[in-house]
């Protein structure tokens, strides 16, 4: 698949070198032309292009950002009519003890609303950036997860499919108002990561009794 990652930075280069190692057609681009050319150089077949050319062949635009930066970032990454535009952001406070925008809407459908031309899907907002460069299987029959939500099916079968090929679980978390649950979950994975000194090598996931 052709992939597009908008964001050179830990998030942005983790997703591109899982993405590289699952076969896919990567392309990355940051504001810095040179960040993008390092992460590019790290990872064979990976192409770094300009942010205006973001957009051109990809199937899939990963949008690895802060949440302040992402509209604009999406605005210069040129025709995105039709593509599908993966949000990771969590729009959390300075003191990660909340999320800038409150919890009647979500990061997601704020940029959904600013690109109402390209498919949102909310996904790999939960997942750490060194669980993201170390790879998702956990040991004893445990993947990571990747809760994946957004209101075109189409959309969300395809990011939980290039999830699973990266080598992690997709799961159908449904429409992209739920996102408004995934961006406080990040929050809580965050405290039990640094506040309650867990570490950054967790995930949060779900069991079911069988
Ligand atoms: N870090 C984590 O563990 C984690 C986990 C889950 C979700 N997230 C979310 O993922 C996002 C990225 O986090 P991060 O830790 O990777 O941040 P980061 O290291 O600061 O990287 C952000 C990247 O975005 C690029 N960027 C900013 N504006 C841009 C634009 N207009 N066009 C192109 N590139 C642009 C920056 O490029 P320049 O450096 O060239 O300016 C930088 O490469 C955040 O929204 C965060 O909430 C992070």
């Amino acid at each position: 698949m052709n992939v597009t990652v908008i964001g050179a930075g830990n998030m942005g280069s983790a997703l591109v070198k899982q993405l590289a190692r699952a076969g896919h057609q990567v392309r990355v681009t940051a504001r810095n032309p040179e960040k993008a050319q390092a992460v590019a150089a790290a990872n064979p077949g990976v192409t770094a292009v300009r942010p205006g050319d973001a957009a051109a062949q990809a199937e899939v635009i990963i949008l690895a950002t802060g949440y302040g930066d992402a509209v604009a970032a999406l605005k210069s990454a040129g025709d995105l009519r039709g593509r599908i535009v993966v949000d990771i952001t969590n729009p959390l406070t300075a003191d990660y003890m909340g999320l800038t925008i409150g919890h009647a809407t979500s990061a997601a459908e704020e940029i959904a609303k600013a690109v109402p031309e390209a498919e949102v899907v909310k996904a790999f907002n939960t997942v750490f950036a060194q669980v993201l460069a170390e790879g998702g299987d956990f040991g004893n029959g445990q993947t990571v997860p990747v809760f994946v939500a957004g209101d075109s099916e189409r959309a969300r079968q395809t990011v939980a499919d290039l999830a699973k090929s990266m080598g992690f679980a997709g799961i159908d978390a449904g429409g992209l108002k739920n996102a408004r649950y995934l961006e406080p979950l990040a929050g809580l994975n965050i405290y039990l990561g640094y506040g309650a000194g867990w570490g950054t090598s967790i995930a949060p996931t779900w069991i079911k009794r069988q």
